[in-house]
């Protein structure tokens, strides 16, 4: 990459979230936590030119590794996301991340009826119905939201 193209600096150490659907990175960032309490330098590109898909967002968080519970978060709204571990400058590790099963606790039911979303709520839990594409539905009223209700739920 010449010094023309540069856009956000490689990292030395590190989690690369890449190929995040365009506009998401902020989600992603909410996500993980790190709408504050930033504690290692993250960079984050928004709408960036990408050779496969057009258009996508990266996260560059330096100095963090993350778990899988946070990696299968992520794939809710970033299905197609890759997760690159970078160690000295070098992608040590490339993978997919991978829906979880079961949500508790990070999206809400899209229903307002749902004893979810009452005065004194219980926490919210999904199942996973189908991955690809993504489509959960509520323990509680069995409601089923697609990746545009997830994207627009998440707690
Ligand atoms: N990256 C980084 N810092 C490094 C190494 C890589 O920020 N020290 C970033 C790259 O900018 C890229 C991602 O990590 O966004 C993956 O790097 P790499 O595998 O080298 O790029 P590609 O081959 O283009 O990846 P893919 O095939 O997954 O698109
Ligand atoms: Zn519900």
């Amino acid at each position: 990459m010449t010094e023309k193209e540069l856009r956000i600096e490689k990292i030395r150490n590190g989690t690369v979230l890449d190929h995040i659907p365009p506009g998401m990175a902020l989600k992603v960032m909410k996500i993980l936590g790190l709408e504050e309490n930033v504690k290692t330098t993250v960079s984050i590109g928004i709408h960036v030119p990408s050779k496969k898909t057009g258009f996508k967002d990266i996260v560059k968080i330096e100095d963090r590794y993350l778990a899988d519970k946070e990696l299968a978060k992520i794939a809710l709204i970033a299905p197609n996301a890759t997760v690159n571990i970078i160690k000295e400058y070098e992608v040590i590790e490339k993978h997919r991340v991978s829906p979880p099963s079961e949500i508790v606790g990070i999206v809400k039911c899209a229903n307002p009826s749902c004893v979810t979303n009452a005065r004194e709520p219980v926490s919210p839990e999904f199942m996973v119905v189908s991955t690809d594409p993504i489509r959960i539905k509520c323990k509680y009223c069995e409601r089923e939201m697609d990746s545009k209700e997830i994207i627009q739920n998440i707690i």
